[in-house]
């Protein structure tokens, strides 16, 4: 686990995302992660490849669980390949994520959208202690709801 080094290791990233999610961006919204937020931007490297990753961002917002407006740390995409799941790889690459957001950029709390289908990711964040805060409705592009999730750091 280790933060993205190279405009390289983007377009690994972009493809990975492209395989593994239905969520896709223009280019410049990942190089503005990786410019700004690079702390936050994590690569998990098994024998040199690039098989998951956590892109992230910092934000001002009303608190999802603590009151009035605090700084955030909003977890945007994370994915690892199917052959390398439940190895614990992105169970890594928020713990590590969790603690730059806290330590370095002083995030009072966490946050995330996931699918309300997505039983994988959602069970990794309830592991990770986050709760669901809101159901958003018609969130995705398809009309899916997505979780709110959050918490506190
Ligand atoms: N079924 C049930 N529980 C699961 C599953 C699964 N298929 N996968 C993970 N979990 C839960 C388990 O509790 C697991 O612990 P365990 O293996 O000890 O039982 C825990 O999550 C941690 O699993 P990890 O090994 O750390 O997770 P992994 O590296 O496999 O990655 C991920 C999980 C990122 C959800 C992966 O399945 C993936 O890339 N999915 C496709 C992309 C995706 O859905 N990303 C999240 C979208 S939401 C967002 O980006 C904010
Ligand atoms: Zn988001």
């Amino acid at each position: 686990m280790r933060p993205i080094a190279s405009e390289e290791e983007l377009r690994a990233v972009i493809t990975i995302n492209e395989v593994t999610l239905p969520e896709h961006y223009p280019y410049f919204f990942w190089y503005e992660h990786y410019e700004l937020w690079r702390d936050i931007f994590l690569v998990a490297v098994v024998g040199g490849k690039i098989v998951g990753y956590n892109m992230c961002r910092m934000e001002m917002g009303i608190g999802h669980i603590k009151r009035g407006i605090v700084k955030q740390g909003h977890v945007v995409s994370i994915a690892v390949l199917p052959e390398y799941r439940r190895r614990g790889i992105a169970t890594a690459l928020m713990l590590r994520a969790m603690d730059s957001m806290k330590n370095k950029y002083g995030a009072a709390e966490v946050y995330l959208e996931v699918r309300v289908s997505n039983e994988p990711a959602i069970r990794l964040y309830e592991k990770l202690g986050f709760k669901k805060v809101k159901v958003l409705r018609g969130y995705y592009l398809d009309g899916e709801d997505a979780y709110l999730m959050a918490r506190e750091l």
